[in-house]
């Protein structure tokens, strides 16, 4: 094993003037260029930093691989919001590890929010791996490659606030959905989550960059934009608000259809509501992380609302937009949630019926406040059992909700072949309900209306309306 003591922290762009604010490091000669597999985990913003970090290579000569068998470095994007993320990240590691020492020459990198939260732990646990690098410290790539093949291993931790890489162009696979970073970071300080401490600080880019961004997008043939945040709803650039740059995105000449993920319901403004009822655009679909239906949990949560005001918000989103479909994140067994807590949960989830959730066990992360100040004290297996029963629910709920679809009409945005079919195509509805149907003469990017004739608990399947 090789030993690697004291590693120099590097700080991203903030020594370089800002006239050389592009990548660091000069552009690579054609011996010294590299070829790059990113493997990514965790969230929607690690798949599109997975697309800067592609974007920074490329612009300084590297370029990224989609086989991993022609690597000669693999990038690692990690998640570290639960423990089980990073479990799944260290055997990944030992297993390419395998592979590092057949070939000698392979460069291992671990980036993303599990190097930020481990630090150079990581490489106590991996010390085989030459470069761990957070979401601030992308720019330097180009330079860790050059110190990592010099021998030196890299270390970039910093957190950098003014970092939010609104000049890389990142690259994306083609395709009808483009996932666009409007923020990064996150002020919420919910007590459960590592985020602000791996992503720093929340920052917004200028909402016209966000706009020239999106005429790129549309020329380059995408047709649904995904507008992504920590809080995603919280952007703002001067008086410019998050219902503002919808309508805004929303009015760019080609733009079919607009999602966020994940708004923060503390922060779902009426500038937002409007812009989701009036702006034909703006799907009518909402995913609004509720974490609990017990308002001293909430609290201890620091998420800033009660169970009622919650319940009250979802009353007026469905006064104010019918249709809407709502999906949410729930995590059962927080510390000191009671049997009582956790009833409110379920029965806040049994009156809501969200058309589905994201569930999760509470998963003690080190760092964060609950794990400084609060107790960790709901057993692992009553954890599983709350979990599995708000599972249970919610699968029933679902597939009620896709079954009472049956016999309507669906605009469905198409997005490829079926994955089990490929006489068919699948897409998703205004609401994000995968659909699937016979192609006729259906064209990939066409929106059509599709009859409902039948449902599972995850899809909806038809045909085209005449
Ligand atoms: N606002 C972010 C939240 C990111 S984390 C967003 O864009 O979705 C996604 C979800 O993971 C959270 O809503 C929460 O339900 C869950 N989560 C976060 N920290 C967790 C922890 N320590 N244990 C279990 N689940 C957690
Ligand atoms: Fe995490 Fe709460 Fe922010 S869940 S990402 S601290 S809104």
């Amino acid at each position: 094993m090789k030993d690697k003591p004291s590693l120099p922290i590097y700080n991203s762009h903030s020594s370089l003037p800002q006239s050389e604010m592009s990548v660091s490091s000069a552009s690579v000669n054609e011996q010294s260029a590299r070829n790059v597999y990113i493997e990514t985990y965790g969230c929607q913003m690690n798949v599109s930093d997975s697309e800067l970090m592609a974007g920074i290579l490329t612009q300084s000569g590297h370029q990224t691989v989609s086989n991993i068998d022609d690597a000669d470095v693999i990038l690692l994007n990690t998640c570290a919001i639960r423990e089980n993320a990073e479990t799944k990240v260290i055997n990944r590691l030992e297993h390419l590890n395998h592979r590092k020492r057949r070939e000698g020459n392979l460069i291992i990198g671990v980036c993303g929010c599990m190097a930020q939260h481990l630090r150079d732990k990581l490489l106590k646990a991996a010390p085989y791996v030459d470069l761990v690098m957070g979401p601030d410290a992308y720019r330097n790539l180009p330079m860790a490659l050059n110190a990592v093949a010099s021998g030196d291993p890299f270390l970039g931790l910093q957190l950098d606030k003014s970092e939010d890489y609104a000049d890389i162009a990142p690259i994306r696979k083609e395709g009808i959905r483009a996932w666009l970073t409007i923020q990064r970071g996150c002020d919420k300080m919910c007590t459960f989550c590592i985020v602000p401490f791996v992503r720093g600080r929340e920052r917004s880019i200028p909402l016209k960059n966000l706009t020239d961004d999106v005429k790129r997008l549309v020329d380059e043939g995408f047709k649904e934009i995904v507008l992504l945040g920590q809080t995603v709803n919280s952007y703002h650039d001067g008086s410019h608000d998050f219902g503002e740059l919808l309508w805004s995105i929303a009015e760019v000449e080609g733009v079919e259809r607009v999602r966020f993920t994940s708004p923060h319901p503390a922060d779902a403004t009426d500038s937002m509501i409007d812009a989701m009822e009036n702006c034909p655009q703006v799907c009518k679909q909402l995913h609004l992380p509720l974490q609990s239906g017990s308002t001293p949990v909430l609290e201890r949560m620091r998420r800033t609302y009660t169970a009622e005001e919650y319940r009250e918000l979802v009353l007026k989103l469905r006064e104010r937009i019918p249709q809407i479909a709502l999906s949410t994140d729930i995590i059962v067994g927080f510390c000191g949630e009671t049997e009582q807590d956790f009833m409110q949960t379920y029965q806040l989830m049994a009156d809501i019926r969200f058309d589905s959730a994201f569930m999760f066990k509470y998963s003690d992360r080190e760092g964060t406040l609950a794990n400084k100040s609060l107790e960790d004290d709901v057993p692992e297996t009553e954890k599983a059992r709350r979990l599995n029963e708000i599972i249970a629910l919610q699968e029933n709920i679902s597939a009620d909700i896709n079954q009472a679809t049956v016999g309507t009409t669906a605009s469905v945005l198409v997005e490829g072949d079926s994955r089990r079919d490929a006489e068919q195509y699948h897409g998703k509805t205004d609401t994000f309900k995968t659909t699937v149907f016979p192609k006729e003469d259906a064209q990939v990017g066409d929106i059509v209306n599709v009859k409902i004739h039948s449902a599972t608990t995850h899809t909806l399947i038809g045909e085209i309306a005449g």
